[in-house]
């Protein structure tokens, strides 16, 4: 797979697929922009180089409509204050006009297209769609891990049509991390894993029988794999449907002797609510009623003990409704653990990327991805369509 350093970038128009879908408040600011940081080293090398710089991205999903609550008109603006130049934005991804900006750029001009998903081709892989994008660049690369696992126009078609391709310094990273932490770990590797659903993890967890020493459950999806073992959960969130999947992968956690580690204790509540009556239950003892909705302080030691002796962990998903300050002292003290730690740390996902930073621990832990989705498929063990297209 070729990088941005193998190509000769000068004077040409290098179309950089970006993810800045990146979320906003309530007053259309940028809540969390590390999105759009994190491809400022592809974009400044490009620029460097003397090539005129196209930028595309989606953000949200409009479902091709023109949303103009979903426009990247604020990316664009914050971009240009990161990089103190002027960013173009075109006030669609394709068409005369867009055209037209392009064809009028100098190297070292930076434009913007508006947002992919205003298109329903987009998300349908469109190929005449995808061509229209592809003809107003000599060079394309991709820089947006975070969308990598959809085949959607910009990412697997659009490289199809363009001369040269190149993966940007966040998508080598984000790979090369992944890569390290996963395929070939310094041991022992620990997953540590949380988030309501089971059903959304059991690929990953699956997968990772077959790599780490050692898996941590956490997380709403801990219930299941209690309940599966016969512990009654009282009200707690329980995917019924998944307890012989649940029993089945505690088997062959074993079978293949990797330690798995269940809570040992819970924080309750009456109601699931921010002034719920709360109170700390052994996993044996969860009222009627009542749900767990984090974990305890004995499972807290005891987790922070699995990770001990941890020279590689993997992070995703919470340990709690940590959203809710009555029932994030769990996740924050996984935090402390891993920042703590002396193994590379990986984290992916939005929530487990959200609780770290509201933890200040981010500066501490090797690597935080930008994927959601795209790290979770990786864990699955699956090639990303974005990434494959590049190998061609
Ligand atoms: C994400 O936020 O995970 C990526 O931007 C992908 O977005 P999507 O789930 O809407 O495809």
């Amino acid at each position: 797979m070729n990088t941005i350093r193998d190509l000769d970038l000068k004077g040409k128009r290098v179309l950089v697929r970006v993810d800045f879908n990146v979320p906003m408040d309530a007053n259309k600011n940028i809540s969390d922009d590390i999105r759009i940081r994190m491809a400022l080293p592809t974009i400044n090398y490009i620029l460097d180089q003397g090539a005129k710089l196209i930028l595309c991205s989606h953000m949200g999903r409009p479902k091709g409509q023109r949303v103009m609550d979903l426009s990247l008109a604020p990316a664009a603006s914050h971009l240009a204050a990161l990089l103190k130049r002027k960013v173009l934005l075109a006030q669609d991804c394709v068409g005369e006009e867009s055209e037209a900006l392009v064809a009028g750029m100098q190297p070292g001009d930076v434009v913007m297209l508006e947002n992919l998903r205003f298109h329903k081709e987009e998300t349908a892989n469109d190929a005449a769609f995808a061509e229209q994008i592809a003809r107003m660049a000599d060079v394309y690369v991709n820089d947006a891990f975070a969308v990598s696992h959809r085949a959607h126009a910009s990412v697997v078609g659009v490289p199809a049509y363009v001369a040269e391709k190149a993966a940007g310094n966040l998508l080598q990273t984000e790979m090369d991390f992944f890569h390290k932490a996963m395929d070939a770990p310094v041991r022992p590797l620990v997953a540590l894993v949380g988030g309501a659903k089971v059903s959304s993890k059991l690929g990953a967890l699956k997968n990772m029988l077959d790599k780490v020493d050692a898996i941590i459950i956490g997380g709403a999806m801990a219930n299941t794999f209690l309940k599966s073992q016969g512990v009654d959960m009282g009200a707690s969130k329980v995917e019924e449907d998944l307890l012989d999947s649940a029993r089945e992968f505690v088997k062959e956690a074993e079978q293949k002797g990797v330690q798995l580690y269940l809570p040992v204790d819970f924080v309750v509540a009456d109601r699931f609510a921010a002034d719920a009556v709360v109170k700390n239950v052994t996993f044996r003892d969860v009222p009627a009623g009542w749900m767990a909705l984090d974990i305890g302080p004995a499972s807290t030691s005891y987790f922070q003990e699995a990770m001990a002796d941890a020279r590689t962990i993997v992070w995703n998903g919470p340990m709690g409704a940590f959203e809710m300050d009555a029932f994030a002292r769990g996740t924050m003290a996984m935090c402390q653990v891993v920042a703590s730690s002396h193994a590379l740390s990986i984290i992916g996902g939005g929530d487990s990327n959200a609780a770290v930073k509201k933890s200040g621990e981010a500066a501490n832990i090797s690597y935080m991805s930008t994927g959601g989705g795209a790290f979770l498929t990786l864990m699955e063990g699956k090639t990303l369509p974005g990434v494959e297209i590049l190998k061609k």
